[in-house]
């Protein structure tokens, strides 16, 4: 089973996410690092070619969500740029999944790995039922997007570290939970609502924490990315 520590370079540009990178450069484990939509539109793939470059793994986060030929043919673009992990909306629908599963597979079977969100944390149950017309609770809603992840053949999900038991019963522990939301016992949560400790979501199941400010502000970046290594690998 694979589990590893994330980090979120929600940077804005090249040059800010290569001074926080060049803090790495004498470091023998080089971090896991997501990508989000904010540098990937800014700098464009060539971000990517880099920082695989330098020897990162990366989580490219744009959450795709189109018609499936589209989502077929941008995956299988993606797949060309070798990253490690990259994601879709699950509200998308099987078959959509299934052609991002298709697309980004590529001639020699091999493919990144491909999760799929769930309900974004930021949608509240109220406004998913209201706005959306959703009737369900949100919890079943998850799980009912986990299983649909599940049986497109994809290999997890995006989701609140404390929904990663509950994914991890619907679908097994071979599916994998991808959590945001980790914050140190002594630091600050920020605008995070729903967080817990590197040391407890590893306990309730998270297979990969993504941690962004706990480490990106913190004073010693490293330091702070060797603790929650620490914490959450139990190293
Ligand atoms: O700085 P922080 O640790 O809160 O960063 C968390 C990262 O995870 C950010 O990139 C945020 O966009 C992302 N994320 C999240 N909640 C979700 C999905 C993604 O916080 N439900």
């Amino acid at each position: 089973m694979q589990h590893d520590v994330i980090i979120a370079c929600d940077f804005k540009s090249a040059a800010d996410t290569f001074r926080f990178l060049d803090l790495f450069a004498n470091e023998e484990r080089k971090p896991f690092l997501k990508i989000g939509m904010e540098l990937y539109y800014a700098e464009g793939p060539s971000i990517v070619r880099e920082i695989k470059r330098r020897g990162h793994k990366i989580f490219l986060d744009l959450k795709l969500h189109d018609i499936p030929n589209t989502v077929r043919k941008a995956m299988a673009v993606l797949s060309q740029l070798d990253v490690d992990m990259c994601n879709v909306h699950a509200a998308g629908t099987i078959e959509m999944m299934k052609a991002a599963r298709e697309g980004l597979t590529r001639e020699d079977g091999t493919r990144p790995l491909l999760i799929a969100v769930t309900q974004l944390t930021s949608t509240s149950e109220e406004r998913m039922q209201r706005e959306l017309l959703i009737g369900a609770s949100i919890d079943e809603t998850i799980v009912q997007y986990a299983r649909n992840t599940r049986e497109a053949g994809l290999d997890g999900v995006v989701c609140s570290p404390l929904e990663a038991g509950m994914v991890h019963e619907a679908c097994g522990t071979g599916f994998l939970t991808i959590t945001p939301g980790v914050r140190f016992a002594d630091g600050d949560v920020a605008d995070q609502v729903r967080v817990t400790t590197p040391a407890r979501a590893r306990e309730i199941g998270s297979d990969f924490i993504v941690v962004g400010r706990p480490i990106t502000a913190a004073a010693d970046p490293v330091a702070a990315y060797h603790r929650c290594v620490r914490e959450f690998l139990n190293e």
